[in-house]
């Protein structure tokens, strides 16, 4: 088994610590895997800037590297090498870091393995050119994940959207997430081995990460103490209230429809069956979201001929001769 941990904190510091940490606990139930470990602080990993190549190349069934050349693409290589991650970020201003963003948008748009699967369903009816066989199947390998959210504030309102977002680098490859931890309280601790109850909870983590592998029985890691999730499928806290919508709530990690309602003075979320089959990491989420992607030329194909002459000289006079059209002085 390969076993990797991605640590986007202060090299040796509390992400690091607390992702070695877990990847001793995977250790413990994979006595003979390699592990491997990254700090990413110094790498260079710039973000996606929508050039649409990987995703032209995965429609022709290709195989590809980014076409930016920077550290990225080591990085993706690390990740499609694992079998299971452990993956650590510290919250900068609510949100995992930067860094860890920008990697994620380059990794998912690159691994959507609804799309991947468009593909070989085309080639398989002979509507698609090439060789089915060549495919780096390795992009739909399996893997389980946990995540690790850093924070330094003593309550979770300050990293109420770390965990959340760390989530969706699970979405597209469709990992298996078996842990989602929020580490808050960093800046009290003053630093995670002075909390072995954090640290026993690393370790739990990371073996499970490794178990649930192959091992569907493995639940999700719930720490003892900290609140449970709303949303069965991403086990996250944050719900979308939408004025006119009744009841209903939208879990915004999985896009899947609850209903709310107060049982005993407290807040219940009913998610159905139907619903947590179509969540966004399920692959029947991710082909709802790529047949609607696949429909977007023939929607807008046809409105865009319809008013090309228009369209074209408001793209001239107010977007490219902005300067001028805004009245700057030196235009
Ligand atoms: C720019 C910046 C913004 C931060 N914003 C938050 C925040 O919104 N909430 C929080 O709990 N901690 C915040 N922190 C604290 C870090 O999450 C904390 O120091 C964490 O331990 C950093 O991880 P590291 O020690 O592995 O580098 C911030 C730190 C920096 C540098």
């Amino acid at each position: 088994m390969n076993i990797l941990g991605v640590s986007f904190g202060r090299p040796n510091s509390n992400c690091d610590i607390l992702c070695k940490e877990a990847l001793f606990g995977c250790r413990e139930a994979a006595p003979d895997a390699e592990v491997r470990f990254i700090n990413t602080l110094k790498l260079n990993i710039g973000r996606c800037r929508g050039c649409g190549a990987c995703s032209t190349q995965l429609e022709k069934g290709k195989d590809n590297v980014c076409i930016f050349k920077d550290d990225f693409q080591m990085l993706e290589d690390e990740v499609r090498w694992a079998d299971a991650l452990i993956v650590s970020a510290p919250v900068y201003t609510l949100t995992p870091c930067g860094q860890f963003k920008d990697f994620v948008d380059r990794f998912s748009c690159r691994h959507d393995v609804s799309a991947i699967n468009w593909v070989l369903d085309k080639r398989r009816t002979g509507e698609m050119p090439g060789d089915p066989d060549a495919f780096p199947m390795e992009r739909l390998k399996k893997r389980t994940v946990s995540f690790i959210s850093v924070g330094g504030a003593s309550t979770e309102d300050w990293t109420s959207l770390g965990t959340p977002i760390l989530h969706l680098f699970a979405v597209s490859a469709m990992m298996k997430v078996l842990g989602n931890y929020n580490a808050n309280s960093m800046g009290t601790i003053g630093n995670p081995y002075l909390d072995e109850g954090l640290i026993n909870d690393m370790h739990v983590m990371g073996k499970n990460t490794v178990l649930g592998y192959s091992d569907d029985s493995v639940k999700f890691f719930q720490p003892e103490g900290k609140p449970e999730g709303v949303c069965p499928v991403c086990h996250q806290r944050i719900m979308t209230i939408t004025p006119g919508q009744g009841t209903k709530v939208n879990c915004p990690v999985c896009g899947i429809w609850g209903n709310l309602s107060i049982v005993d003075g407290e807040i219940k979320v009913e998610f159905s069956e139907d619903e947590q089959a179509r969540a966004r990491g399920t692959f029947r989420g991710l082909r709802e979201h790529t047949t609607e992607i696949q429909g977007f030329g023939a929607i807008c194909g046809p409105k865009i001929m319809a008013n090309k002459e228009m369209l074209d000289k408001l793209m001239k006079e107010r977007i490219k001769g902005f300067d001028e059209a805004i009245g700057n002085p030196k235009a």
